[in-house]
């Protein structure tokens, strides 16, 4: 299965090198930059212009925010901003030469799996841009955060894209999206009722 061989070293680099990945971020976007135009540019599918180590990079990012307190979060939540640029620069190495392809041979209409790639991909942008500090620093933390609430649409329409292109990976598919839909469905439900328990602890402290 392609995505063992991207995931699990991903994990370990973010775990032991996270420090080394913030220090030197710029230097990774622009690996990852001449990685995506290079491979992106080639005629035919290859492992980078596929799609699967952006979405790799993504799936690492969205699982990152469901985990349970532990210092394997802690450390993946270090570099979560950096992973989701990654997958960002990676996945436009895909999306483009796509979408130029088919725009080309007047095909885009032809499957809705691309339709729905091409609205997660416009999404991504502004989630893309204000990932950099640079930027986020410019925004409210409300509006920052009212934004990125859009993260969670695109990964729903991930899950389409990667669903209706029906291929031996289906089923894959199906259990990592359910999975997370699961632990999320979880971690919401903790955070709400830790909020309760603290509020009630806070009045019984103030009678
Ligand atoms: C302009 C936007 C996009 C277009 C036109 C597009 C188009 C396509 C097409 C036509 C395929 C099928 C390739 C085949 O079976 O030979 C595909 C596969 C794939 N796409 Fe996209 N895509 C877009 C955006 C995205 C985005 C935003 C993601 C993820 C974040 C993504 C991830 C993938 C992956 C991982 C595959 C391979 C899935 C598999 O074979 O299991 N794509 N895409």
């Amino acid at each position: 299965m392609i995505y063992v061989i991207t995931i699990f070293p991903l994990i370990l680099y973010s775990f032991f090198f996270h420090k080394f990945i913030r220090k030197y971020e710029f230097i990774h976007y622009g690996i990852t930059g001449v990685i995506a135009l290079v491979f992106g540019v080639v005629e035919g599918h290859n492992f980078f212009n596929e799609g699967f180590l952006g979405v790799s990079f993504f799936i690492i990012v969205m699982f990152t925010g469901v985990l349970t307190k532990s210092k394997l979060k802690r450390n993946l939540n270090q570099v979560r901003a950096q992973y989701a640029i990654i997958g960002f620069i990676l996945i436009s190495g895909h999306a483009l030469p796509y979408l130029f392809y088919l725009l080309e041979e007047g095909m885009i209409f032809v499957h809705l799996t691309i339709i729905i790639g091409i609205i997660c991909y416009v999404i991504f942008v502004p989630l893309f841009i204000t990932s950099f500090m640079i930027i986020r620093r410019r925004m409210t933390f409300k509006q920052w955060k009212g934004l990125h609430k859009f993260t969670y649409l695109s990964y729903g329409l991930i899950f389409l894209h990667l669903f209706l292109i029906n291929n031996s990976r289906q089923m894959f598919y199906v259990v990592l999206f359910a999975l997370y839909t699961v632990l999320k469905v979880i971690a919401v439900l903790d955070k709400h009722y830790t909020k309760k328990k603290l509020k009630l602890n806070q009045k019984k402290m103030e009678c």
